[in-house]
């Protein structure tokens, strides 16, 4: 059974368990890996995320009443109740915020969302920077929009990615980019979907991974990050004082020769990280899509000591996974999402992945770090309704 379906039957046990209701439908919306294009998403650049297969479910009975009821699987997720009007900033805290987060931000949008009884089940691993509080946002947004007599069309999917942003931006207060919510809701199965994030414009890009024999591993290093904890918001500031500094709307235009025009070496490393990012994302755009994705390992690379050594969110952990898995024979690797933990990928040779696993694994035992979960991934759809 496919990872959607399987989510989508315990959601559904767990609404009629919890909630004692029948669900009108089940959503799945999935997570993410990022190929390239890291932490500019907020500047007006450019990135390359991939949907996964891993999923949140939710399974969603519509009420008669005001209420709103939101459980999880997740046995530390505590069942949230409440009403409509209960659900904004300040409301709602811990993991029910995504979720009732999206449902206060939809009715800001003007969509008239009715009581709900919500119950999820995901197998996006938490805290990984794969993206399960996007998928969380996605399903969420789709059930509650269709249910409240929504077309689902493209404009609803934008309408859809702006209220899960601001659901995450003012409810959560995690002031994160668009990436997540973009690819959650308009990814292509089978590609990966190259955002202009200043328009949210997108394009599939078919990665041709296996008809190249290789594969994108991702390594968990089960160090958990929070991105609400400062540091992602630190860099957002670093970045908004030097497009300030620059006279730019968006950081993402800026230069080789801006960077130098900046007096703060911190706020020129920063510069240079977006500048040089948007660059290998046009790159690693260019070569996959003349055939040559087996090319864009040392683009990978660069990216990971950029956002190491320029943007300084790497995290001990992350570096020892990335070399350890180039030094096993993976054509590229870097961290991926927010950092500070979470995932590292690498671009691998199919006939390699027992290798450079096990080469990461002993890596980390050898360090005395947490030993990584490995999963290798492939592309997935976007948010839909299953049943
Ligand atoms: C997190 C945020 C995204 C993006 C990445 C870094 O995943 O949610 O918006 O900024 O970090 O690329």
């Amino acid at each position: 059974m496919s990872g959607g379906r399987a989510q989508a039957e315990l959601a559904v046990a767990e609404l009629r368990t919890t909630w004692g209701s029948e669900p009108d439908g089940v959503w799945t919306a999935p997570g993410r890996v990022n190929l390239i294009g890291e932490h500019v998403d907020y500047t007006g650049g450019r990135c390359l995320p991939m949907a996964l297969t891993r999923v949140t479910a939710a399974a969603v009975r519509r009420r008669d009443d005001d209420r709103v009821r939101i459980s999880s699987t997740d046995p530390d997720a505590a069942p949230f109740e409440g009403t409509l009007a209960d659900l904004g900033p300040g409301q709602v805290s811990g993991w029910a915020a995504y979720a009732a987060g999206t449902l206060w931000s939809l009715q800001q949008a003007g969509v008239e969302v009715p009581g709900l009884d919500v119950a999820v089940s995901s197998d996006v691993p938490l805290g990984a920077g794969l993206s399960s509080s996007a998928s969380l946002e996605a399903a969420v947004a789709l059930s509650a929009a269709e249910l409240a007599g929504r077309a689902d069309d493209r404009e609803l999917r934008h309408l859809l990615i702006q209220a899960a942003i601001r659901a995450e931006n003012e409810v959560v207060g995690a002031g994160t980019g668009g990436m997540d919510q973009t690819v959650a809701l308009l990814a292509e199965g089978g590609s990966a979907l190259l955002i202009h994030t200043r328009d949210s414009r997108t394009e599939p890009v078919q990665l041709g991974l296996a008809e190249a024999g290789l594969e994108l591993m991702v390594i968990d290093t089960r160090v958990s990050h929070t991105l609400a904890d400062g540091q992602y918001a630190q860099r957002r500031a670093d970045c908004e004082e030097a497009a300030r500094q620059l006279g730019l709307e968006w950081l993402s235009d800026a230069t080789p020769a801006d960077v130098a025009r900046l007096g703060d070496p911190r706020l020129q490393a920063r510069t240079r990280h977006v500048v040089t990012e948007n660059q290998r994302v046009d790159e690693v755009v260019e070569l996959v899509r003349a055939g040559r994705v087996a090319e864009i390992g040392a683009l990978l690379d660069g990216s990971h000591t950029s956002l190491r050594d320029d943007y300084e969110v790497s995290a001990v952990e992350l570096d020892v996974v990335v070399v350890a898995a180039r030094a096993a024979g993976a054509l590229g690797a870097r961290m991926v999402g927010g950092g500070f933990g979470g995932s590292a990928i690498a671009l691998i040779r199919s006939t390699d992945a027992q290798a450079v696993g096990d080469a990461v694994t002993a890596a980390c035992r050898d360090r005395g770090l947490t030993l990584p979960g490995i999963l290798t991934v492939t592309s997935g759809p976007a948010a839909r309704r299953l049943s």
